[in-house]
């Protein structure tokens, strides 16, 4: 007689179970992404519950934590075929009870958005996602950006800690080797902006987005995406009308929203004025 899946034990996923958290999110209809699980897979703690009779996974979640003051909850799914039989509620509590005192924070769909509530989850905030063939805006004086150099990571580490409001050296440091492209903007005494653009199967995604205003915003969105072929993708805090506007009106398209939810602190912390776009919706 086969365990149920709701007494089966929850893991620790490693980096061995990429395809199988890829799988899972397919199941759901999301993209593949087996790079972004490479980075979460190694720089996070993954959850998992096994499904023995599919040889896959029953449920999946990834917690990075980023030191006492604040973890980010991300890839919560639960196989189609299991759907709405507790999994996902069962994987959240056992994630609550691991955080301890540590405030959480993450992105929900309007899937997820229901069981975090019920958890104590509040809503704080919200990001717009944008995509498509991003089209050079002509003749915008736009400020300098130049490519990042392997000298920038201790400021750029330094001025992600002050936007994102917790130290994220960690995950700041893997972004050369996550990132396609990595820019900063530098005023000529100091580096005041930066972003990354880093691929999927199908886009480019840009996050994260740093700049001390709108107009360095669009420059750094500029310098990674002109020269390429590929779709945009981005999330982008919806307080920065400006930037969503000027985005949609060089080619992107308007997607779904996700609703930015904390647990034990009332928003995000860091600064939202220059926090344009997470690395990615699970990572914040
Ligand atoms: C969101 C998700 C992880 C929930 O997992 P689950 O195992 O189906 O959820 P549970 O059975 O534990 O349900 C917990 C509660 O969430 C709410 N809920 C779950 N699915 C829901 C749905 N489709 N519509 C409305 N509420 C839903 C309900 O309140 C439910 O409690 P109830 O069944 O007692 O009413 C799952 O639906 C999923 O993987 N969705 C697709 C991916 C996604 O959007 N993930 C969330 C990312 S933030």
């Amino acid at each position: 007689m086969p365990t149920p899946l709701s007494e089966l034990p929850i893991r620790p996923l490693t980096r061995g179970d990429l395809v199988l958290c890829a799988d899972l999110a397919e199941d759901r209809g999301w993209a593949r992404e087996d790079h972004k699980w490479g980075l979460l897979l190694t720089a996070g703690t993954g959850y998992g519950i096994d499904d023995p009779a599919a040889k896959g996974l029953a449920a999946v979640c990834v917690v990075t934590s980023f030191g006492p003051d604040l973890a980010a909850i991300g890839m919560m799914l639960v196989a189609g075929r299991h759907a709405r039989q507790g999994l996902g509620r069962r994987l959240m509590a056992h994630v609550l009870r691991e955080a301890g005192d540590t405030p959480l924070a993450l992105y929900a769909t309007p899937y997820g958005r229901p069981l975090y509530q019920q958890l104590g989850f509040t809503d704080s905030g919200e990001a717009e996602r944008v995509h498509g063939q991003f089209r050079t805006p002509g003749r915008e004086p736009l400020p300098a950006t130049r490519p990042a150099t392997p000298g920038d990571l201790p400021v750029l580490a330094r001025l992600d800690a002050e936007v994102f409001g917790v130290d994220r050296t960690p995950m700041v440091a893997r972004l050369p080797a996550f990132a396609d492209r990595l820019r900063v903007a530098d005023n000529g005494s100091a580096i005041i902006g930066y972003a990354a653009a880093w691929p999927t199967p199908e886009t480019d995604v840009i996050g994260p987005l740093v700049a001390p205003d709108v107009e360095t915003a669009k420059a750094l969105v500029c310098s990674l995406a002109m020269d390429s072929a590929r779709p945009v993708r981005m999330d982008v805090d919806v307080r920065h009308q400006g930037l969503l506007t000027w985005l949609k009106e060089n080619g992107l398209e308007a997607g779904i929203s996700t609703t930015v939810m904390t647990y034990g602190i009332p928003e995000l912390p860091g600064d939202w004025t220059r926090r344009f776009a997470p690395l990615s919706l699970a990572t914040g």
